[in-house]
């Protein structure tokens, strides 16, 4: 833990780890563990790093609602201006719950049903990103079945490497998102004689937690090169959306500055007349929420070592599912121990391991705060082994708000009964 990485709303004072001017401790004893916690100074910090390095280029943000869709958080973001950018009917229900402004929302994801197109149509979404032929014409019939035209981009995938985890790598040939690069050009023509279309933009998005910028640049090049040759046909284009993709530090990456993000691409969209639009997630809210737990137990089992704590896969699944790294400190500061150590949870499964090898000196009854969970923790969160799922807090200065309440074990059942 030498040269430990504590994301901004979290500082250690007199060896208590604080969430902005809340002790977790005092979480802890206010609304038990396991539970997310969040500063809503990170988010709104992170936020405005965007909106403040893109300032020249005057984009529209739109928060990914996958990465964590509380309604506290969407209504957060939304007060501060952004857009959202959703992959459901139910994301656009929270959307428009939280009071997000549907004329800043954009609908990406593989498999529309005509349902959710109507329900987005009907609240007029910003536009509809569209990933195959057949979802264009069931979206042209959708629309013209209510008297609509629907804002389109289609989302191109550009066959860029983004380097990142093959599971969340999204703009490879062989991946299933996004119209086939060569593929392209073609559709859009077929688009534009859709009566029930209005052809608006360009899409892309090629994975996430990227920390390089050269994959992001070809992704742009790539789609701004197809814009140009749409416009010379007759089919100008109004925006350019790159997605969302920009990674965060867990451990010890150095992620992308957004001045440099916003410099390259200012440079070359200069004199284009298409407007930026941004889908950020994890850049938004990663880093602005952590995982607190309680150490069940310690056991050693031919010599290796576990610390048994009660948050679980269920809770946050992505270092089973990815392997992702995610640093853990204790809540009290301790020295580092010696001797290496898993944190494992109560699910039973072999893979329900938080962290391998990690040199934390723990006694049971210890607080361990799970860093960097903000993004893809709750909103993946299940109730695998009937599980509920816990609370999540957003603290805001001195104030600790429960912005959901733990899940009761009742809650898991409301919709089943014993068949008689
Ligand atoms: N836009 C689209 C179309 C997306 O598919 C995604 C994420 C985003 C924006 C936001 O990407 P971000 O800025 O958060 O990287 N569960 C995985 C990540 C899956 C990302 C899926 N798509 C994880 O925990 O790492």
């Amino acid at each position: 833990m030498s040269d430990l990485f504590l994301p901004d709303g979290l500082t250690r004072t007199d060896g208590t780890l604080y969430v902005e001017s809340v002790p977790l401790t005092q979480v802890a004893q206010q609304f038990d563990t396991p539970c997310y916690v969040y500063s809503a100074a990170a988010i709104r910090n992170a936020y405005r790093e965007f909106v403040e390095a893109f300032a020249g280029l005057d984009p529209l943000i739109c928060y990914a609602v996958k990465a964590n869709g509380n309604l506290s958080i969407l209504r957060l973001l939304s007060q501060l201006g952004s857009g959202f950018d959703i992959v459901s009917g139910g994301e656009l229900s929270r959307v428009l719950v939280a009071g997000g402004d549907a004329g800043k929302v954009v609908f990406s994801g593989v498999g529309k049903s005509a349902a959710e197109m109507a329900q987005a149509l009907q609240a007029g979404v910003h536009c509809f990103n569209v990933e195959s032929a057949a979802e264009l014409h069931r979206l042209s019939q959708v629309a013209s079945r209510l008297g609509l035209r629907a804002p389109v981009s289609l989302r191109v995938n550009p066959d860029v490497d983004a380097g990142t985890h093959p599971y969340i790598a999204t703009g490879l040939k062989e991946s299933k998102f996004g119209v086939a690069y060569a593929d392209a050009f073609a559709l859009y023509e077929e688009a534009a004689r859709l009566p029930g279309l209005d052809v608006t933009g360009i899409d892309c998005h090629i994975g996430s937690q990227i920390t390089d910028l050269a994959p992001f640049i070809a992704a742009l090049e790539k789609t701004l090169d197809l814009a140009r040759r749409l416009r010379t046909s007759g089919i100008p284009l109004r925006h350019l959306d790159l997605g969302g993709g920009v990674g965060i530090r867990y451990r010890d990456e150095t992620p992308i500055v957004l001045a440099d993000y916003a410099r390259a691409i200012a440079e070359r969209l200069q004199g284009s007349g298409l407007r930026l639009l941004l889908e950020p997630g994890r850049r938004i809210i990663g880093n602005a929420g952590l995982l607190l737990t309680r150490v069940e137990y310690l056991k050693t089992s031919s010599d290796h070592r576990f610390a048994i704590v009660d948050a679980a896969m269920n809770d946050l699944i992505r270092p089973s599912l990815y392997e992702a790294w995610h640093e853990i400190i204790p809540v009290i500061e301790r020295p580092e121990a010696s001797a290496p150590l898993d944190v494992v949870g109560p699910v039973c499964e072999t893979g329900d391991i938080l962290a391998r090898g990690r040199h934390l000196s723990v006694s049971a009854g210890d607080l361990l705060a799970i860093l960097s969970a903000g993004a893809y923790g709750a909103s993946m969160g299940s109730n695998y082994n009937a599980r509920p799922r816990p609370p999540e807090i957003l603290v805001d200065g001195h104030t600790a708000h429960l912005i959901r309440r733990r899940e009761s074990v009742e809650d898991l059942y409301r919709n089943e009964w014993p068949l008689a």
